[in-house]
């Protein structure tokens, strides 16, 4: 059983390390090509069908790239596709979802203040949130839309602001902050997948047939890969977010969120136009900090329920069985004499304005919700509290590990 919850942060641990490096590889190859695509120039010997060149010097060559807008004449013979670095970011996203927030759903998706929702509730609305969120923004972009995109991005945007107040109205504020990363990234994923691919593998069957390919694929594709560049810097700033509780630990999580979206844009804007050769429109930046100081402001407003209404809340069916153990009473008050000056709703450590990570200790249902943290933290590894400052004896952390794996066998038996 204990051995069964290290190996299983282990495996949180090398998820997530696949999913930075998988990320970076599509992100990087997506950033890539957008600035080829921007400094693409005409040339006079260009072949024909060919759009522009670029010359660009890395790592000790030269490298002469050219770009054909529909398709060459001829099918050339080696044809690197760039599809994996995606398809992997979504699939360890996804299985990383289910470790952390579904796994782990009493204590990061599910918050009982808001929906008391079962295990099996909260991971259902989780999964078909993603789905029919994908299932609607294709619709709209599949309909007479495309035809405006400007009005289409306007009602993507209009979207994500919807879902991120709907996950805020059941989850807690930290799977709110995910579930949109994720959705967004799913989007952009399910772009590649059912719309760029599929399209880009018409024109090359065309090719290989010898008929002419049909400029429209290039056009539908053009109009996903536009949004993707849109939606990368605020999928990352979602994804990190559950590091910040300053960002998803209050009322207005929903709103900062939508403000990001807009960020994206506007910095995004700034790179493409600058790319293009086109301008150098530097007022984004001021709109960026601007959005990004109306963030700050929003994150200070009243950030946790006071201690008295977490008291009045009923316990969990996990905080309960927790709070019920053996053992419950002695790791408690190691936690209480250790830990709750900290990880308080007010903590009293000097220079400490808010609990860190929003993990708070201080009553007998935070502590029972944060068994599992505090005996992988504080019981089996010694990375709390900081450097010892709270001087924890080898009994503290004993009888922490003693709570909860008694609480365990109870569940297990
Ligand atoms: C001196 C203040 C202080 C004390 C005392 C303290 N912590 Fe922390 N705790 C922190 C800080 C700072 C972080 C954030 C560390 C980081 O950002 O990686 C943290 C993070 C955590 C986390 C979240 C870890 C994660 O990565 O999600 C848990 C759980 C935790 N502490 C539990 C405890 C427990 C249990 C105790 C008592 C045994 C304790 N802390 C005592 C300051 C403290």
């Amino acid at each position: 059983m204990y051995d069964f919850l290290a190996f299983w942060d282990w495996a949180a641990f090398a998820l997530r390390w696949l999913h930075v490096i998988t990320a970076m590889a599509w992100i990087g190859s997506s950033f890539y090509f957008i600035a080829l695509d921007l400094g693409l120039r005409k040339a006079p010997d260009l072949p024909p069908g060919a759009h522009g060149e670029e010359w660009q010097v890395h790592g000790g060559g030269f490298y002469h790239i050219r770009k054909y807008l529909v398709a060459p004449a001829q099918m050339p013979e080696h044809l690197i596709w760039f599809k994996w670095e995606s398809y992997t970011t979504w699939l360890s996203g996804a299985a990383l979802l289910m470790v952390v927030y579904w796994a782990g759903a009493e204590l990061y998706l599910i918050d009982a203040a808001k929906a008391d929702l079962a295990v099996w509730q909260a991971i259902l609305i989780s999964a078909a949130s993603l789905t029919i969120g994908w299932i609607v923004y294709d619709f709209l972009c599949k309909s007479t839309l495309a035809e405006r995109p400007t009005l289409l991005m306007m009602l993507l945007f209009v979207m994500l602001v919807v879902m991120g107040w709907g996950y805020d109205q059941i989850f807690t504020g930290r799977a709110m902050m995910l579930h949109l990363g994720a959705f967004t990234a799913t989007i952009m994923t399910a772009n590649v997948f059912f719309v760029i691919m599929p399209n880009q593998r018409i024109v090359v069957a065309d090719l290989k047939a010898g008929r002419t390919p049909d400029p429209k694929y290039g056009k539908i594709a053009k109009l996903r890969s536009t949004h993707n560049n849109y939606l990368t810097l605020p999928v990352i700033f979602l994804m990190l977010s559950n590091h910040y509780p300053l960002a998803f630990a209050t009322e207005y999580n929903w709103i900062i969120a939508s403000l990001v979206f807009l960020m994206g844009v506007t910095i995004r804007h700034y790179f493409n136009t600058r790319h293009a050769g086109t301008g150098n429109p530097t007022w984004t930046w001021l709109v960026t900090a601007l959005l990004f100081i109306a963030i700050i402001w929003l994150s200070t407003a009243p950030m946790y329920r006071d201690v008295e209404t977490a008291e009045a809340q009923p316990l969990t069916v996990y905080e309960t069985r927790m709070a019920a153990a053996e053992g419950f009473e002695a790791a408690h008050d190691v936690v209480m004499g250790r830990c709750s000056m900290c990880h308080a709703r007010e903590p009293v450590w000097d220079g400490m304005l808010w609990a860190p990570k929003g993990v708070l200790l201080e009553t007998e249902a935070d502590i029972a919700r944060n068994a599992k943290a505090i005996y992988l933290q504080a019981g089996v590894s010694h990375a709390m509290p900081p450097a010892n400052v709270t001087f924890m004896e080898p009994e503290d952390r004993a009888a922490i590990v003693k709570w909860y794996r008694t609480a365990q066998q109870d569940a297990a038996q």
